[in-house]
């Protein structure tokens, strides 16, 4: 069997449709919003997750402890008995249209720490989430390494709820440079509008790490880089939509959302995330109008978003 490299049903049928003017059946047309709501929960995951709504989220974006010893909060005795705990709430949470964006990497050593690869076998064998792309984070700054090779990425693994996920590629394309825009142009054989619009940024994201003295930082030791989060949220959701993260850390998602006018619900179990996130707002300098709500009763926050 070909993989996506080769051969790509979708794409066929997606060129088809639109040559004969017609939208793909998972197409939205979002509605504008003038400010957007943010709701910052300070509790466990799991009874957080069971409190909220069937098909309430449009998209998930999660970056999980994975025992490592990174940092205290990483102490379970058998990680994958404890993440089943959470992957079996986000089917049942996700919208139709809606995505689940998990980050980790490749580092199983033993039932105690776990790692992307558990989770991804986990949801492929006990849950109906569908994947979609394995997403290969490629950075250039990096510890070195005497014992093996130096490690350059991390992975981030994208499952949908349906076959009719929302994606928004236009949203995230990356320019041609001026020689290849020039180069295609005079190629009778390519839309013009195509080049204008830029290419798809694939399946492999260089994008780098934040250094000790970013100006990104927030004070967060496993804090993500704002550009690679962005295009998740580009993509995955649309203005006005709910994005979840219930493992927020200093509220990157959050920030986010602010800055992409999506709604967004943000939980960790540390308060931390409250200094975090102020030291985030501190830093934009694009502030759509937004509201941010601290611990607020869920259904109320809901009613206020979903109206
Ligand atoms: C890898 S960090 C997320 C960093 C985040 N992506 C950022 O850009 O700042 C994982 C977070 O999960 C939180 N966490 C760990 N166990 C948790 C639990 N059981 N419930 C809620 N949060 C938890 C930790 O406090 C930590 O901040």
């Amino acid at each position: 069997m070909p993989n996506k490299s080769h051969f790509n049903k979708g794409h066929i049928t997606i060129n088809r449709l639109r040559k004969e003017g017609q939208a793909h059946s998972a197409h939205l047309t979002a509605k504008p919003v003038t400010q957007t709501y943010h709701a910052i929960f300070t509790e466990d995951s799991v009874p957080f997750l069971k409190k909220l709504p069937d098909a309430s989220v449009q998209l998930i974006l999660i970056d999980p402890p994975y025992n490592i010893d990174l940092a205290h909060w990483d102490t379970y005795e058998n990680y994958l008995d404890w993440a089943k705990q959470w992957l079996d709430q986000l089917y049942r949470i996700l919208s139709d249209t809606g995505s689940l964006v998990i980050f980790g990497g490749f580092q199983y050593q033993d039932l105690k720490k776990g790692d992307l690869l558990e989770i991804l076998h986990y949801t492929r064998h006990h849950t109906p989430l569908r994947f979609v792309n394995l997403i290969i984070w490629y950075y250039k700054n990096g510890m070195s390494a005497h014992r093996f090779f130096a490690n350059r990425h991390e992975e981030a693994v994208w499952l949908s709820k349906t076959n009719k996920y929302y994606f928004d590629l236009d949203a995230v394309r990356t320019p041609f440079d001026e020689q290849t825009k020039k180069l295609y142009q005079k190629d009778k054989r390519l839309n013009p509008q195509s080049i204008e619009k830029g290419k798809n940024p694939t399946n492999v994201w260089e994008i780098g790490r934040l250094n000790g003295n970013s100006t990104e930082r927030v004070g967060h030791p496993t804090q993500k880089p704002t550009q690679l989060i962005r295009r998740f949220v580009r993509a995955l959701s649309y203005e006005g939509s709910l994005v979840l993260d219930f493992f927020a850390g200093s509220g990157t998602t959050a920030r986010v959302c602010i800055e992409e006018n999506r709604h967004s619900l943000i939980n960790d179990s540390s308060p931390e995330i409250n200094n975090f996130l102020k030291a985030h707002l501190d830093k934009m300098t694009v502030k759509p109008p937004h509201q941010i709500f601290h611990n607020p009763v869920l259904e109320n926050f809901l009613e206020l978003i979903l109206q």
